[in-house]
């Protein structure tokens, strides 16, 4: 019976065409990027049981910080609690059945008051008060009889200054989840950094890009798509260096596609024109303090982190898919965590902020393009460019694998 609803929506003629050599196979159909029935699909079979990118860390600086916020439309409150660990609960109390935190609150509470009938959590989710309920004042956490009023906690990990969780806690451990990351990272030092502040000492997070795409085009764009750089950004436009393929027509990055991770790398040097790294102040990242990392990385982590490691910071987005048509980003640039706060090199660090969003805006407007394009009935799906695309190939599949794996729970 699951098997059939994935057909509705990926005909068995349109799973072997996914499936088929890359120079005959065809991408995901537009309704695995329109249908808001499919997105619930991919909530129960996607979302639902992969390790997922929520937040980051530094959102919640201090003991008492809560973030109320939402992944695929579940409402979820993170909570920096009083022993100094990030906790992430299911944003419901289970006896009103209202959220436990509507807002961000202005001041750092010292435990959390639930906003339709005063019930109390400490910060570690544990039901400590329930006023009145059972007709007293003080209330009798008693009067339960058993049933458990505590907030519905969700496994999560941080790693690399990012939250990560896991919404049905049956996916892989989160070690091997996270494995791809750090080996790709294993030459840069990510032990000791920070988001890049601002002029008052707070972290530059850029949470301004609400795109109307599928969570799949914005994935497909990012750093998958190699052959768009030349034609959608300003910074590559005049570069000799893109498209990334010399004049004997060999690729100048490499693709590496580990699992849950893709991603292309380029040496540095080969790549200064373009990118002007050497002008900076900061601390690079290269393990050796001598030499700057020899690769950068532009990649993706399946389902939902993006990231570009360049010598002197990493930069990530959280893509938290809102609905089949929305997507919303969480964006931040990680430094060495002295360059991260030093005041002297403010300019720099709005300077690399910009250039992101520009980039951003500029990817924004194609992939809200593919968006509206995929209405159109003309096309049910896409072909590959063998030469470019063996990462945008490898991502339908995984899409497909996931989807299909989960079927037979
Ligand atoms: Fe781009």
């Amino acid at each position: 019976m699951m098997r059939e609803s994935l057909d509705t929506f990926i005909s068995p003629v349109q799973r072997a065409s996914i499936r088929a050599s890359i120079a005959e196979a065809r991408t995901l159909p537009r309704q695995a990027f329109t249908s808001e029935a499919f997105f619930a699909l991919e909530q129960e079979r996607i979302f639902n049981t992969q390790w997922l990118a929520l937040c980051f860390a530094q959102q919640l600086p201090q003991p008492g910080c809560l973030l109320p916020l939402e992944f695929a439309g579940i409402p979820l409150l993170v909570v920096h609690g009083d022993d100094g660990k990030l906790r992430v609960f299911h944003n419901i109390v289970p006896y009103d059945g209202c959220l436990a935190v509507i807002g961000t609150p202005a001041d750092v509470p010292s435990d959390i008051t639930t906003p339709y009938h005063g019930w109390r959590y400490d910060l570690r989710g544990k039901l400590i008060a329930i006023p009145f309920w059972d007709g007293n004042a003080q209330g009798d956490l008693a009067a339960l009889r058993g049933r458990c009023g505590d907030l519905v906690e969700i496994p999560s990990q941080t790693e690399l200054g990012i939250l990560f969780i896991n919404l049905n806690g049956k996916a892989d451990p989160f070690d091997v989840a996270i494995q791809p990351l750090r080996h790709i990272l294993s030459d840069y030092r990510t032990d000791d950094l920070a988001i890049g502040q601002d002029e008052d000492g707070q972290p530059l997070i850029d949470t301004s890009e609400n795109l109307a795409t599928n969570w799949k085009t914005h994935y497909e764009n990012w750093a998958i798509n190699v052959l768009h750089e030349g034609f959608t950004h300003e910074i590559y436009a005049e570069s000799p260096q893109i498209p990334r393929v010399n004049t004997t027509g060999e690729k100048t990055y490499v693709e590496h596609m580990d699992g849950s991770l893709m991603a292309l790398s380029y040496r540095e040097r080969d790549f200064a024109e373009t990118y002007e790294l050497d002008e900076v102040p900061f601390t690079h990242l290269g393990i050796d303090p001598e030499h700057l990392p020899e690769h950068a990385y532009i990649g993706s982590l399946f389902p939902n982190l993006h990231f570009a490691a360049f010598p002197y910071f990493i930069h990530f987005i959280i893509a938290l898919p809102v609905s089949a048509g929305q997507t919303l980003t969480l964006r931040a640039q990680l430094y060495d965590a002295a360059s991260a706060a030093n005041p002297d090199y403010l300019e720099e660090r709005l300077g690399i902020l910009a250039d992101f969003q520009q980039a951003g805006q500029e990817d924004g407007r194609i992939t809200e393009a593919v968006q509206k394009a995929r209405r159109s009935p003309a096309f049910e799906q896409q072909f590959y460019a063998p030469f470019w695309d063996r990462m945008h190939y490898n991502f339908s599949n995984q899409v497909l694998d996931v989807l299909e794996n989960t079927d037979k729970e």
